[in-house]
């Protein structure tokens, strides 16, 4: 039952709690004396037996006891107008940002399970592909950058095979990117590209085999290789497995002679059934994130080291097979698999909008293109690449997509021209943004084209700044464009994080992050998008680059970071327009946001208490007509740096339940270190 308490009561209650203080020592020592809130809501049975007094006193005792009451400070007041707007909210506010880092692709999203497929470009020797010889047959391997299956692909494996047997034949194995997630009953769709000297040594079993107890789990046999490359499709099956990730792939033969082979792939069922398509499990976490848009290929993985490293998109498209593949600054090479046009599939899947960022004259290791004629090739390259992504078939590169397999354009609003600029030295950027600016303006008018810092001779349409930031500081900063001017280029937050934890995000980061899109949410008048980044972290050991990522996984599981609930709670309940708003008396650790949808009547309230002490707060809705009942969805931890982990994925997670509204104010005490959307509907 719920108490009302007199002022007696509470008094004596006090004296008790005081007394009894050192049974829960941090949270009472400091407290006395202590204020019991008015509305203090402790569970307790009230016998016939008992005076109302001992009643009262057993149970705040009892409460102590079981820790359910703790010291509190005077309820701060929050007062909202739900009849008062204030400005829009942008209802593309929260969106993903993500580039070949932390194996986010290739090891990652992209569901490819053989890791060094077309063993090229700037891999050491033959990175994840190991010798097989079973019982007396005998083999060597070594990568041939003589013979390969295609102008793009000039590289493969060489396999001369001395002895062998069907018994004891001879191959290689793959890795997989940290092994290989088998599950039971599926079917994997693979393909190879091979060729034999004029010697027979086919046909080549392929296997996916168990890798502690050696047992086939799936197997088949591609026939018929010649001397000429070819590719060859091949499809394994799996029966009543476990699942597992520590499984490899077997490719064998059972003659002596000499093979080759090169894109060797292997693909698991894939979201929508996409054919070299993405990982279900974190396209499902994607997709729970409400994202409103993609902002690719990045980040540094665009600009690449070198400008011959830059992201080429026209390089990602078009068959595996003539896709070059390229070195990506996170030190490690790319596929490029997962391409322009596999980025925009993505982004129909999940129904965003793509952020174009096109490689705009500048990579990372101080090299720059003079803008003027030197520049003009990459400004007509982002142009063909507009075209591609948004030209009918009648134009030159609208029809090369509809070859790809995508006649019909993708809408596209923004494009981002290069990426964090401002590292720049040469200060080109200034010339090379209104270079691309005019250009593209030329052409689609309509497009609006974010700058990577401010720039003076043209005004840009949006600008994109990006945090990187200690929770401390984004409590601090959470007023950082409250006085932003409105006139001035509208606000991409494309880049931002907390970074405490490794390899994904602490609850102390999912605090800061909460705290901070309070702050984006107030002001997203002026914030058009925001995107955490980076987005996504392969957990093996070797594989992260950045520390602190959203999303973490293995080759079979993924769990989201408690920062990744967080977005999933502010994406979800985002509303259409801000509410005037009023606050006294809270610490200095909470943070709020008021939001209401105006077609569903509905008010979201998003609460942060980044205290180590529960914030009583009252919230007053004066003159609206509310509900009773409310949904409260609270994720909650005992401490900054709980979390969540691969072996442990819901630890904190988001928990949904009712409260009650007394007229039209809600008395709610948040506990310790919480992050809680409270959902009200209007009557
Ligand atoms: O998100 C990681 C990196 O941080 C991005 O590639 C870059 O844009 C930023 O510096």
């Amino acid at each position: 039952m719920t108490l009302a308490v007199s002022s007696w009561e509470r008094s004596s209650a006090s004296e008790l709690v005081k007394r009894l203080g050192s049974f829960n020592g941090r949270r009472f020592a400091t407290a006395a004396p202590l204020l019991l809130p008015d509305n203090m809501h402790c569970e307790g049975r009230l016998s016939e037996k008992m005076s109302r007094k001992s009643f009262v006193i057993a149970t705040v005792a009892n409460c102590l006891l079981t820790g359910v009451l703790f010291a509190q400070s005077q309820p701060a007041v929050l007062t909202i107008h739900a009849d008062q707007p204030i400005s829009k909210v942008s209802p593309t506010l929260y969106g993903l940002m993500t580039e070949e880092i932390n194996h986010s692709y290739d090891g990652g999203l992209y569901a490819e399970m053989v890791s060094n497929r077309t063993f090229g470009g700037s891999w050491a020797g033959i990175h994840n592909w190991i010798l097989v010889e079973e019982g007396n047959s005998q083999a060597k391997i070594a990568p041939d950058s003589k013979t390969g299956p295609s102008e793009a692909l000039p590289n493969s494996l060489r396999i001369d095979v001395s002895e062998a047997s069907a018994a004891e034949p001879a191959g290689v194995l793959n890795e997989g990117y940290w092994g290989m997630a088998i599950r039971p009953n599926t079917t994997y769709t693979g393909s190879l590209y091979a060729k034999e000297d004029s010697a027979s040594v086919g046909p080549i079993t392929v296997s996916l085999v168990q890798n502690q107890s050696g047992k086939v789990v799936a197997t088949a046999t591609v026939s018929g290789v010649t001397t000429d490359w070819k590719q060859y499709p091949f499809t394994l099956k799996t029966g009543a497995v476990e699942p597992s990730a520590a499984n490899h792939l077997v490719l064998t033969v059972a003659h002596p002679g000499t093979l080759w082979l090169s894109l060797v792939s292997l693909f698991p069922p894939t979201y929508h059934n996409r054919a070299n398509g993405n990982r279900i499990d974190l396209m499902e976490k994607l997709a729970a994130m409400h994202p409103a848009f993609l902002r690719f290929p990045g980040g540094n993985y665009l600009e690449g080291d070198h400008i011959p490293e830059r992201y080429e998109w026209k390089k990602t498209i078009g068959p595996l097979v003539d896709r070059p593949t390229h070195p990506s600054p996170w030190r490690y090479h790319s596929s490029d698999g997962l391409g322009l046009l596999e980025f925009l599939e993505s982004c129909e899947d999940l129904h965003m909008q793509p952020v174009l960022a096109v490689y705009a004259g500048y990579s990372m290791a101080q090299e720059h293109v003079n803008p003027g004629a030197d520049l003009d090739p990459y400004v007509q390259d982002a142009l063909d690449e507009i075209e591609y992504v948004t030209g009918g078939t009648n134009t030159k590169w609208g029809a090369i997509r509809a070859a790809n397999g995508h006649p019909e354009p993708f809408h596209l609003n923004y494009v981002e021209i290069g990426n964090e600029d401002f590292f720049d030295k040469s200060g080109s950027y200034e010339g090379r943004y209104s270079q691309f600016y005019k250009a593209i303006k030329a052409k689609y008018p309509d497009l609006l084209l974010i700058a990577t810092m401010p720039v003076k001779s043209i005004r840009p349409d949006v600008i994109d700044d990006h945090y990187y930031k200690r929770a401390t500081d984004f409590f601090h900063d959470t007023t950082h464009y409250d006085k932003t001017d409105r006139n001035g280029p509208k606000i991409f937050v494309g880049e931002w994080a907390t970074r405490e934890g490794t390899p994904t995000p602490n609850f102390g980061a999912a605090l800061g992050d909460a705290a901070w899109m309070t702050g984006m949410e107030r002001n997203s008048d002026i914030i058009v998008m925001a995107a955490y980044a980076p987005l996504l972290v392969n957990v093996n050991p070797g594989a992260m680059q950045w520390e602190t990522d959203l999303i973490g996984y293995d080759a079979l599981r993924s769990y989201g970071s408690p920062s990744y609930y967080a977005q999933v709670l502010f994406a979800k309940y985002l509303g259409t327009g801000t509410l005037a708003s009023s606050l006294q008396g809270a610490g200095p650790k909470f943070f709020y946001s008021i939001t209401k949808d105006e077609a569903n009547k509905r008010l979201y309230l998003k609460l942060v208490n980044a205290s180590s002490d529960p914030q009583p707060v009252n919230v007053e809705f004066p003159g609206a007509s509310l509900a009773a009942t409310a949904t409260l969805t609270s994720l909650i931890a005992n401490s900054t740096e709980a979390t969540n982990t691969i072996d442990n994925p819901d630890s904190i997670v988001p928990k949904e339940s009712t409260i009650h509204l007394s007229g039209s104010a809600l008395h709610h005490t948040m506990p310790a270190y919480s992050i809680q959307v409270v959902e009200l509907n209007e009557r």
